[in-house]
């Protein structure tokens, strides 16, 4: 299909399975155990509603916004995903390219294709410093390694190459049962006559990925973490209201309400409903830090409902990984700006202007606040 016929998020996808070589389409569209988690993502923001206000001079709407510190043209950025070189031959390049235009923000992943540092260059070498919006910027996402010194030396490149914040990740202690991509790479070794590593691999033995998770990590180990990166810090994978507490007496300056885009635990909470956990248990936290959320958004709507019950921003993911495939640069472009417009048009149709005026009364949660 014609990139100008793509209207919504959903048809990267439709593009992309007609063109993603299936180890690929497995690796991305893979989800824990039977689905749940993830059809529970897409669903969850189904379940709110809005509350618009009417009457009110809607002619000028900016999506303007600051995350961690850094302004940011729009509240939603690239969610971290690891080995984009399977979806476009320039990776992680033609990915930040298509942030130029629009000035939406990426997180990067510790398992990205490209270096860290040609990632932070190739986007600093695009970013023409036009008068006007605010520009582009790079965060880093971090897997820690179960030695400290590679970890240090993630975090001190990370530093160096002038990423914005760092996100460590909490939710992965090892890998969640990835069924499309086991299956699939059952398969492959079949197909080479090993009926061995077919049944291994099967179980989740021997997979490449395995080794590289870190099951020790502790809460402690977020202080050397933070004295080392010494900017804002934030945890990836919060899922519940006593861990988003925890989190604040750390000193973390942000949290991540995710499900790793269920791919990890199966039945996980989606982040809507641990969003509304600690709305109900401890609203403290959006005054401590800033809150942010993904999983299963897929237009910008959705984001401005999750603006409405306090994520300062939210993160998407697969969208981007099948824009860039099917597209490169400009799908990925095209994404941004249809998520963008999706999200003007919400603001300007519950009656809002500017993203200080995001309000839970914009939206009705009463469902899940009287739960
Ligand atoms: C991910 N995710 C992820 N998270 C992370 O912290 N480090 C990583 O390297 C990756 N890699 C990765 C690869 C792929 C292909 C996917 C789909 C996801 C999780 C990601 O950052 C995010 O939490 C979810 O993708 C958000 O959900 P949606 O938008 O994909 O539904």
């Amino acid at each position: 299909p014609h990139l100008a016929t793509c209207v919504d998020t959903h048809d990267f996808e439709r593009a992309a399975r007609l063109t993603m070589p299936a180890p690929t389409w497995s690796y991305v569209s893979s989800f824990a155990n039977g689905g749940h988690s993830m059809q529970g993502n897409l669903d969850s923001w189904n379940t709110i509603t809005f509350r618009p206000r009417v009457l009110r001079d809607i002619t000028k709407v900016s999506t303007e916004t600051s995350i961690l510190g850094q302004a940011s043209s729009l509240p939603f950025y690239i969610s971290p995903m690891g080995l984009l070189g399977r979806s476009h031959e320039h990776a992680e390049l033609a990915l930040v390219r298509g942030l130029v235009r629009s000035g939406a923000h990426a997180v990067i992943s510790t398992v990205s294709t490209r270096p860290m540092e040609d990632i932070a260059t190739t986007l600093r070498d695009c970013v023409v410093q036009e008068a006007g919006g605010p520009l582009p910027q790079l965060h880093f996402q971090l897997y820690t390694r179960p030695e400290q010194e590679p970890t240090l030396n993630y975090i001190r490149r990370a530093k160096a190459a002038g990423y914005k914040s760092l996100w460590v990740t909490v939710d992965t202690p090892l890998l969640g049962k990835r069924t499309i991509d086991r299956r699939h790479m059952a398969q492959a070794a079949l197909a080479i006559g090993s009926e061995q590593q077919a049944s291994n691999l099967s179980l989740g033995i021997q997979s490449f990925t395995t080794q590289a998770q870190n099951g020790a990590l502790k809460w402690e180990d977020l202080k050397w973490i933070k004295e080392a990166w010494g900017g804002p810090l934030v945890l990836k994978g919060i899922q519940t209201a006593e861990d988003a507490k925890l989190a604040v007496d750390c000193g973390c300056e942000g949290i991540l309400l995710s499900n790793h885009g269920g791919r990890q635990l199966h039945s996980a909470p989606s982040a809507l409903s641990t969003l509304v956990e600690i709305r109900l248990h401890c609203p403290e936290v959006f005054d401590k830090l800033q809150v942010f959320v993904d999983g299963g958004l897929r237009d910008g709507a959705d984001v401005l409902k999750a603006l409405c019950l306090g994520a300062k921003a939210v993160g998407v993911g697969r969208p981007f990984s099948y824009a860039l495939s099917a597209y490169g640069t400009a799908g990925v472009e095209r994404c941004v700006d249809i998520l963008a417009e999706e999200l003007r048009t919400a603001m300007a149709l519950v009656g809002i202007t500017s993203l200080d005026q995001v309000h839970p009364d914009l939206v009705n949660a009463s469902r899940l606040l009287n739960e």
